[in-house]
């Protein structure tokens, strides 16, 4: 980026230079030559570029928005210059998060627990009516420890989708229907289904997805906190890892067709503020989410069509919202008394917590299926209204709730049908690695969490991209 912004003020400088900068556009048409084109710069797809960076390998980076990182987001108030992040909050505690972090020069602190917010204080609500319900949680250690014990029985799935053959009944039964089946983890539920955001119906979801979201770890750090950067200000990742990459990065880029025909490379035709590029690479690194419709112009075979075609999605949002009349320690979790462990019945608003800038809410949204951005945005103002009629939201304030940041994380969260997790669905998705010179990453190969993803993409990627022959 600054290197970008130099060019641009130099050729505005000095006319001769300009000429330079002409060159290189009608250049526009010349072949990008990688080792490796990576599509998509968000957690996986940059971790693998700065791995590659570092193992001496080319690599181009193709991002659709203006900035890396993906679900990771960062706000930084104007005023205080206090910062809070949205999406991506935490990092298991895990020592390639530390080594990760160590090579971008970006300093780490354990997460205190304050940074997930605390039921302690929470105002429980009718997720539907705004209503105050007296509700107390229950304590979740015992239903944890019955939770961890079930995981223990799956010790691959933390790595990635490598499920016993057959696979267990267990794991595509409802989650519900799992619970029913081991009544003692249903006092974790509830803790279940916060740090499972963005499972959309949690209880309906095959008990396989929640396993793998609220993994062991996840339990783990519940209790003995989890990582941050220092500064809690997650996106630093993803500034550094753009400056490192410099001209590798190409931000508001598109991909318009690829060409995966040849034995030995790849062509992917992007387009990009500068014109269309045509990159040759040897290999192709699909980090996007491997849906039908975010691969359009992709030369999709019928195995990869019929395979990405089975996905299907969850909405999660995720916001910062002003002039919200609630009190400014006040943190509110929607429930629905009438459903089991009074899970709120979603599209619905998760919970509203306070952050570090005074007046300002961090707001979670989750939805079984994506919701058009409008409409989720009219469901929150709505349900924020309900609060000051319900007198949750009793600050006196004339201003209408005002959106800071409002962020869709669609398509979340991508599942196949129990029939198809039992077929075998990830042995065939996990045997495209490598086929026609491309190769995967991301959370449909995983689950969506940070140092997962990392760990997948460093174990079970990168030697394939690595290894040249
Ligand atoms: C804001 O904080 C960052 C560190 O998080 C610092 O680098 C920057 O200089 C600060 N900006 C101002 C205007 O204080
Ligand atoms: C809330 O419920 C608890 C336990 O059921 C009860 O002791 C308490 O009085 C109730 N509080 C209100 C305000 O209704
Ligand atoms: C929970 O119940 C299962 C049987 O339903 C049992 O095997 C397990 O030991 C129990 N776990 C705990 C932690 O109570
Ligand atoms: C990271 O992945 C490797 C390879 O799958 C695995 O052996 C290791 O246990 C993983 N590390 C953690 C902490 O999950
Ligand atoms: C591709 O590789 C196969 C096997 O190595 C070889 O027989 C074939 O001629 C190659 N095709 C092209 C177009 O290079
Ligand atoms: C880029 O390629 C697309 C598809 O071939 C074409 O429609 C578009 O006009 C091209 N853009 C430029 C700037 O050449
Ligand atoms: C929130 O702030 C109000 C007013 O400053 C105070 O009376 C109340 O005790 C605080 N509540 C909590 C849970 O900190």
């Amino acid at each position: 980026m600054a290197s970008f912004l130099k060019r641009i003020s130099i050729a505005i400088g000095f006319p001769w230079l300009r000429l330079v900068a002409e060159t290189a556009n009608e250049a526009a048409d010349e072949v990008i030559i990688r080792d490796v084109a990576i599509i998509g710069g968000g957690s996986s797809g940059t971790y693998a570029a700065v791995r590659l960076h570092d193992s001496g390998k080319s690599v181009v980076v193709i991002e659709k928005e203006d900035v890396l990182g993906g679900h990771t987001q960062t706000y930084r108030d104007p005023t205080t210059n206090k910062t809070t992040d949205l999406g991506v909050v935490v990092f298991d505690n895990q020592q390639l998060v530390k080594d990760y972090l160590g090579r971008l020069d970006i300093p780490w602190k354990v997460a205190p627990p304050s940074l997930l917010g605390s039921d302690a204080d929470a105002v429980y609500v009718d997720v539907h009516t705004g209503e105050v319900i007296n509700h107390t949680a229950p304590d979740p250690g015992p239903g944890l420890a019955a939770y961890a014990a079930q995981l223990a029985k799956y010790p691959h799935l933390e790595t990635g989708f490598f499920l016993p053959d057959p696979v267990p009944e267990d794991l595509v039964l409802p989650f519900g229907d799992f619970v029913a089946k081991y009544p003692n983890i249903s006092s974790a539920v509830p803790t279940i289904f916060n740090f499972g955001q963005g499972l959309g119906d949690t209880l309906y979801q095959p008990t396989l997805y929640v396993l793998k979201l609220v993994s062991p770890d996840v339990v783990r750090d519940i209790s003995i906190g989890w990582l941050t950067t220092a500064n809690e200000a997650n996106h630093e990742i993803y500034d550094k890892a753009l400056a490192l990459l410099g001209q590798d990065v190409l931000l508001r880029s598109r991909v318009i067709s690829t060409d995966r025909s040849a034995n030995d490379s790849v062509k992917v035709v992007v387009d990009t503020p500068s014109g269309n590029k045509t990159i040759q690479a040897k290999k192709l690194l699909v980090a996007i989410p491997q849906k039908l419709d975010n691969l359009i112009g992709f030369d999709l075979d019928a195995n990869e069509k019929a395979l990405f075609g089975q996905f299907v999605h969850t909405g999660y949002y995720t916001s910062l919202v002003r002039h919200t009349g609630l009190p400014d320690n006040l943190t509110v979790i929607s429930i629905s008394p009438d459903n089991p462990s009074q899970l709120p019945q979603l599209p619905g608003v998760y919970s509203i917590s306070p952050t570090v800038i005074a007046g300002l809410f961090d707001i979670k949204y989750g939805s079984p299926t994506s919701l058009p951005d409008d409409f989720v945005k009219g469901e929150i103002i709505a349900f924020l209204r309900q609060l000051r009629q319900s007198g949750v939201a009793t600050m006196d304030t004339r201003q209408e709730p005002e959106f800071v940041q409002f962020q869709a994380h669609v398509p979340f969260e991508l599942t196949v049908s129990p029939g198809a997790i039992q077929s075998g669905f990830y042995k065939k998705l996990y045997a495209l690695q490598g086929r026609r010179n491309t190769y995967y990453t991301g959370a449909a190969f995983q689950t969506h969490n940070s140092f997962m993803l990392w760990n997948y993409t460093e174990w079970h990627v990168l030697p394939l991209l690595l290894n040249d022959s």
